[in-house]
């Protein structure tokens, strides 16, 4: 299917465009109050996150009210968890919650690699749906954890400031915690490909705990499995996002994907010198989203002129908060379109 609007697929791809495409991260979900009609018909967010019309219809609004030129599945990268053995609860204000984590060999010989046909066809599903009725309107965004993300969660059982129960094993149990993550490797690798069979035209990966590693843990323990996924994926322009890594920014511009995702720490101008070659996404502070309309769009012109309008997909830094206005956030976009027109 020929896309209507390509220019997230040729930024990404290094091509050149007429202006920069723009999305935001957590544009599904967060912010919308139609997203919180669908939410309350569906009683939770596991009940929509599975049920592939809803999750569908989510996943489009952002696209119809904001006009972001692409659409992002609405899922969770705790899913492969879930299809690895290890189901999770949303609990309300709180977050996720593993009832059971994953802490000794004996407890990874639970699991399985996820099989993403046989455990994730409701995400698979889901993609179907959206791209038929995208009607190729903007591309559709994949995505997943990192490794070393997911294996917070499942060692740390919910969220945390520290990880500090993750983190130890690192150092406690490097054999058990390589185990886990080469097995959630395979899990992402395999459930990427399954997105794309079902029709992604991108997939990002979402380090968002990247940043309470050193950098020399961090190319131990993050850094070798998000390789494996560049190495494995071809099919696809693949996005890295590693939030707070911007010790490892060289590292990961020498992978094999084709974007990296900046958070609003990293210095644009230095960044671009340290990658020179690859698409950046980002990354704009999504407090900035809280000013007025002429601060938002003085903001975006300052981020644009540094970005420059080619080799750049524009977003924020990291999640749209909650409580963002969508008109804030439509400015965002609008300015966007705006101040990069060539
Ligand atoms: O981008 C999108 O809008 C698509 C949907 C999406 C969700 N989660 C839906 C969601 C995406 C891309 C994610 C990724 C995700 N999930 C990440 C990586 C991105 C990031 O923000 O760093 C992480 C770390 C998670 C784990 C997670 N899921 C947390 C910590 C929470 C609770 C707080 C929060 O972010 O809202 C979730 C729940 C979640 N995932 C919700 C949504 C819409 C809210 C749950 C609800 O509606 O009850």
């Amino acid at each position: 299917m020929n896309l209507k609007n390509d220019l997230l697929l040729r930024a990404a791809r290094g091509e050149q465009v007429e202006r920069t495409p723009v999305w935001a991260m957590r544009q599904a979900g967060r912010i919308l109050p139609e997203y919180r009609k669908v939410r309350e018909q569906a009683g939770s967010f596991i009940k929509l996150a599975t049920t592939p019309e809803m999750a569908a219809e989510v996943t489009i609004q952002p696209v119809d009210i904001l006009g972001v030129d692409a659409a992002i599945i609405f899922s969770d990268i705790l899913v492969i968890p879930e299809g690895m053995g290890l189901p999770y609860e949303m609990v309300e204000k709180r977050g996720p919650v593993f009832p059971r984590t994953v802490q000794t060999m004996s407890d990874l010989e639970t699991l399985r690699v996820a099989d993403p046909e046989a455990d994730l066809s409701y995400v698979t599903d889901a993609l179907k749906i959206v791209k038929r009725e995208l009607n190729g309107r903007v591309p559709l965004i994949g995505f997943a954890g990192a490794p070393f993300t997911i294996f917070c969660y499942m060692t740390e059982g919910k969220g945390s400031k520290t990880f500090s129960v993750a983190k130890k094993l690192l150092y406690t149990d490097p054999e058990f915690s390589h185990a886990l993550l080469q097995k959630i490797t395979d899990s992402t690798i395999a459930y990427l490909k399954a997105q794309i069979r079902a029709g992604v035209d991108l997939v990002q990966v979402f380090d968002s705990w990247a940043g309470i590693l050193s950098p020399a843990q961090y190319r131990v323990f993050s850094l070798p499995y998000i390789k494996q996924i560049c190495d494995a994926i071809n099919e696809v322009p693949v996005t890295v996002f590693a939030k707070g890594a911007y010790f490892a920014r060289q590292e990961i511009g020498q992978l094999a994907c084709s974007v990296v995702g900046l958070d609003w720490n990293m210095d644009i101008a230095e960044t671009r010198q340290m990658i020179p070659d690859k698409t950046l996404q980002g990354n704009l502070d999504p407090c900035a989203l809280y000013g007025s309309f002429d601060q938002i769009r003085a903001e975006v012109k300052r981020m644009v002129g540094e970005f420059g309008t080619q080799k750049y997909i524009a977003n924020l830094g990291h999640g749209v908060y909650p409580d963002t206005p969508p008109d804030n956030v439509r400015c965002f976009i609008d300015a966007v379109k705006e101040f990069s027109q060539v």
